[in-house]
């Protein structure tokens, strides 16, 4: 299997793996989405429902991930009861911030459309992702494809690579980075590429920096290889760390039930 998937053979896999989740109505959910799509996005409320089947038939044929067939791409209730996306939420809106933020894995960029609506100026807002697909797709999905609109810069690429030359754009530019339901997509050899590449990013005269988010899922045979626990996650920053000539302190709270398992975490810099 190419790593990640994209051959035709691949996506149709996939598809019929994932076909339990692609859900006839929309879910109770996605209710906190529609703020944005309404208000931000300007779409009737009554044409919201239609909108979302057009988007999710799309993305479907891009790639048919579990999190899309189920629209739980638009499920932001996670995101934003999480405490430290609203600090930092907090953090981004005042007036005197000049820090970036970048949403790494963000497929159709739903988080920075959530901070655009929260107030946050958007020109300070990135979002990176494999599928150039999904980029696209956002912005039919959340209709401001006109700069005058949002000023958020979406880039496709991808962070296993470490010669992408897309991604150089976002070099030592980054405050905060959102990883959710990402590293978990790889292995640990892969996380480390990837977690490397997140640290290219941030701005190194910053001591606040952080990375954080989400790993979890169905406890699957094997989920271990993917959802670190908190030791595998320190050892992974301390070779980041000992790789790039750099310091970094970890956060890991996990939780688990008899088939699902959640980690939520924060690598701040050691100072
Ligand atoms: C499970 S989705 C999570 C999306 C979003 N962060 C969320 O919480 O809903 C994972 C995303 O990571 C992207 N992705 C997968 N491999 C990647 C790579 N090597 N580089 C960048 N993005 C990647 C996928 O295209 C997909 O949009």
């Amino acid at each position: 299997m190419s790593n990640p998937p994209t051959t035709p053979e691949e996506i149709a896999a996939a598809a019929k793996a994932n076909a339990a989740t692609f859900l006839p109505s929309i879910p109770p959910e996605v209710d906190h989405a529609r703020p944005i799509l309404e208000e931000y996005s300007g779409i009737a409320p009554g044409d919201v429902d239609a909108h979302l089947f057009t988007i999710r038939e799309k993305a479907w044929s891009i790639f048919p991930y579990g999190c899309i067939g189920s629209f739980g791409f638009l499920n932001l209730q996670p995101t934003l009861q999480d405490p430290l996306f609203q600090t930092v939420t907090t953090r981004l809106q005042s007036p005197e911030a000049a820090e970036t933020f970048l949403d790494v894995g963000c497929s159709f960029g739903q988080v920075i459309r959530q901070l655009i609506h929260a107030g946050v100026p958007s020109e300070r807002l990135y979002g990176t992702d494999l599928r150039p697909g999904f980029l696209d797709l956002g912005y039919d999905l959340f209709r401001d494809r006109d700069p005058e609109k949002s000023k958020a810069t979406f880039i496709a690429g991808d962070m296993l690579r470490d010669d992408d030359a897309e991604l150089d754009r976002l070099t030592g530019k980054i405050d905060i980075i959102y990883a959710q339901y990402f590293f978990h997509l790889f292995e640990r050899e892969d996380q480390l590429k990837a977690a490397k590449r997140m640290v290219r990013f941030l701005r190194p005269g910053n001591p606040n920096v952080v990375i954080f988010g989400r790993n979890g899922g169905p406890k699957v045979d094997g989920w271990e290889k993917y959802v670190l626990d908190a030791n595998a996650w320190r050892q992974l920053w301390d070779e980041v760390g000992e790789a790039t000539g750099t310091s970094w302190r970890t956060e890991m709270e996990m939780e688990s039930g008899d088939d699902w398992i959640k980690a939520t975490f924060a690598v701040y810099r050691a100072v």
